[in-house]
């Protein structure tokens, strides 16, 4: 799967969301180290707090699907001008599955990449190795 690809998946699943409130529409892609894609998008609900961002449903998705929990590459898609990187909550949850790449897309031509660890240095962390 081409990094293309994954950020075509991450805009059409930004067009799946439920965003009454904010109207800001987010997707998200997966691919994992075995080679599975897995999408989400944000959920919101009437109590504001319920509300689930796209990078942790396209999480929940591959975990529900196959137990996948070795992600290689998450992509995030907002409809901005400029790039923008996962909110802290979705990047402590990004953290528990490995170190992936994290790549931000946007309505502009820009885009970034970063590791989960540049994301979230020094993060919480209950597992031995
Ligand atoms: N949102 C995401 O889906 N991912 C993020 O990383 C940041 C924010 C959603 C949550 C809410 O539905 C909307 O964007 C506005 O904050």
């Amino acid at each position: 799967m081409s990094e293309t690809e994954l950020r075509e998946l991450a805009k059409e699943a930004a067009s799946k969301a439920y965003a009454p409130y904010s109207k800001f529409k987010v997707g998200s892609a997966l691919l994992t180290k075995s080679g599975n894609v897995y999408t989400g998008c944000n959920v919101e609900n009437a109590s504001y707090g319920l509300t689930i961002c796209a990078e942790r449903n396209a999480i929940a998705s591959a975990i529900n699907a196959e137990g996948e929990i070795e992600i290689d590459t998450i992509v995030v898609y907002t409809p901005t001008e400029k790039p923008t990187p996962p909110c802290g909550a979705c990047r402590q949850v990004i953290h528990e599955f490995g170190n992936p790449k994290i790549k931000s897309y946007c309505e502009g031509e820009d885009s970034n990449t970063h590791t989960s660890e540049e994301l979230l240095p020094h993060a919480f962390d209950l597992k031995k190795d």
